[in-house]
């Protein structure tokens, strides 16, 4: 009798305190399950410093090797220099690797910040690196005795939350947005182009009541659709709206804009290629007149040409719809390679241009 009276109410706070510890709470981001092997891609998280800075230091907080990958991001012209000026609490994108173990995703052993004199775990957390990491988890992941105790000098990761999951089995680029106070999760959601029971799903939280200003939350960001292929080099290239990559050793530059239906937009670079003499033509193979990026209309519609990926030798087109249903015969089956344009491979093309000729006759 005695225990019972004291079980129940013990059981009850006990059970409200578990539903309570939502994913919000500890600054986690969901990332498979506990016991899945490890996995990493690439994610996204939101910064803003309450001081004014620049691209630059946000680039060596960050430990981002290319400036041009924070560049792409956002947006903004390949032409930016690291001086250029972020105002006080502007919202730059910044990619980080994210690894996913035990069904939580951080970022892979990046960020590495220095302690300097009047620092503390908490002004590290919430003013330098923006609120993106709740002070204990630098704590608990840096394996550190007494969170009241750190060096000038020590060396901390920072484990930024990041996610690699799918979203209803489509792929998605996960961004951490630090929330504002007084925002609301139907306001992010609109801001971000996906919806309120999305989000409280994803954060394990049940509605506003439950979001915690000043904290990270997972927000997935649709990305748009592409043809690059599974065996590309850049196979898991994945872009949310407003935002391009430069890829295929600098050949190629896709973007991606919602108001392009979600649809991957690639075309030759200009650019001066790295691992490669010159860059290959973008030519499609099977229609000789397009180019990457080229749409053309047909007998049976419009018909384009499309980036699908690269190798170290080739890039790969594909023409966009595969296959003409009039003609009654199937099409050209998808991808080709398009063949590295270098002179000693010159004539390798033109054989294999003939035979194709010859194999469609
Ligand atoms: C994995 O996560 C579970 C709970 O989610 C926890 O009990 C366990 O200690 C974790 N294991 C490791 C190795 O971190
Ligand atoms: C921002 O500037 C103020 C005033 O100079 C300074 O006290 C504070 O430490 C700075 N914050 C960060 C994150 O550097
Ligand atoms: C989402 O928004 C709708 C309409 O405003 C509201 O009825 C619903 O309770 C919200 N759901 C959550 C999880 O916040
Ligand atoms: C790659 O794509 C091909 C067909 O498009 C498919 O058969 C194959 O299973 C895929 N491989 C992987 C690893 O997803
Ligand atoms: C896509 O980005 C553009 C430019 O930033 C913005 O105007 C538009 O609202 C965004 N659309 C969606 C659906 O996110
Ligand atoms: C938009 O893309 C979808 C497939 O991703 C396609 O079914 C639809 O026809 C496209 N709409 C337009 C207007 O191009
Ligand atoms: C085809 O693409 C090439 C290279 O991107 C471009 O120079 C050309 O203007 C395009 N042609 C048409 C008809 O769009
Ligand atoms: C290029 O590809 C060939 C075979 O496809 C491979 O043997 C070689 O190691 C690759 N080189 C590089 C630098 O990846």
């Amino acid at each position: 009798m005695e225990t019972s009276r004291f079980t129940l109410p013990f059981l009850l706070i006990a059970l409200s305190f578990l539903l309570s510890l939502s994913a919000q709470m500890t600054g986690n981001f969901k990332c498979g399950e506990p016991g899945d092997s490890p996995s990493t891609c690439r994610s996204l998280v939101g910064y803003s410093s309450k001081n004014a800075t620049t691209l630059g230091n946000i680039q060596t907080l960050f430990a981002v090797k290319k400036l041009r990958s924070i560049l792409e991001a956002n947006n903004l012209p390949l032409s930016t220099t690291r001086a250029q000026r972020v105002i006080p609490n502007q919202v730059v994108r910044i990619p980080i690797p994210c690894s996913c173990s035990n069904g939580t995703g951080v970022s892979n052993r990046v960020p590495v910040y220095t302690v300097k004199k009047d620092d503390t775990l908490f002004f590290i957390a919430s003013e330098i690196f923006g609120a993106l990491v709740l002070y204990p988890k630098i704590s608990e992941m840096n394996a550190i005795p007494d969170a009241n105790e750190i060096n000038v000098g020590q060396k901390l990761w920072i484990p930024l939350p990041c996610s690699c999951d799918k979203l209803d089995g489509r792929d998605v680029v996960h961004y951490a947005h630090v929330v504002k106070s007084g925002s609301s999760l139907g306001e992010i959601a609109a801001q971000f182009g996906t919806d309120n029971t999305t989000l409280a799903r994803l954060n394990g939280i049940s509605g506003d009541a439950q979001l915690l200003a000043d904290n990270p939350l997972d927000v997935p960001l649709r990305a748009c659709s592409s043809s690059v292929r599974n065996d590309s080099l850049d196979a898991n290239m994945l872009l949310p709206n407003s935002s391009y990559a430069i890829t295929a050793n600098n050949c190629i530059r896709c973007s991606c804009a919602a108001s392009n239906n979600w649809t991957l937009s690639c075309e030759a670079s200009q650019l001066k290629p790295s691992n490669w003499p010159t860059c290959p033509t973008s030519r499609c193979e099977g229609a000789e007149s397009l180019f990457i990026g080229n749409t053309t209309s047909t007998s049976c519609g419009p018909l384009s040409c499309a980036y699908a990926g690269y190798s170290n030798q080739t890039i790969f087109t594909t023409l966009s719809p595969d296959s003409c249903p009039d003609s009654g015969g199937p099409g050209p089956p998808g991808n080709y390679a398009s063949t590295f344009s270098s002179s000693f491979s010159f004539v390798m093309v033109l054989i294999q241009f003939a035979l194709l000729c010859l194999c469609l006759l």
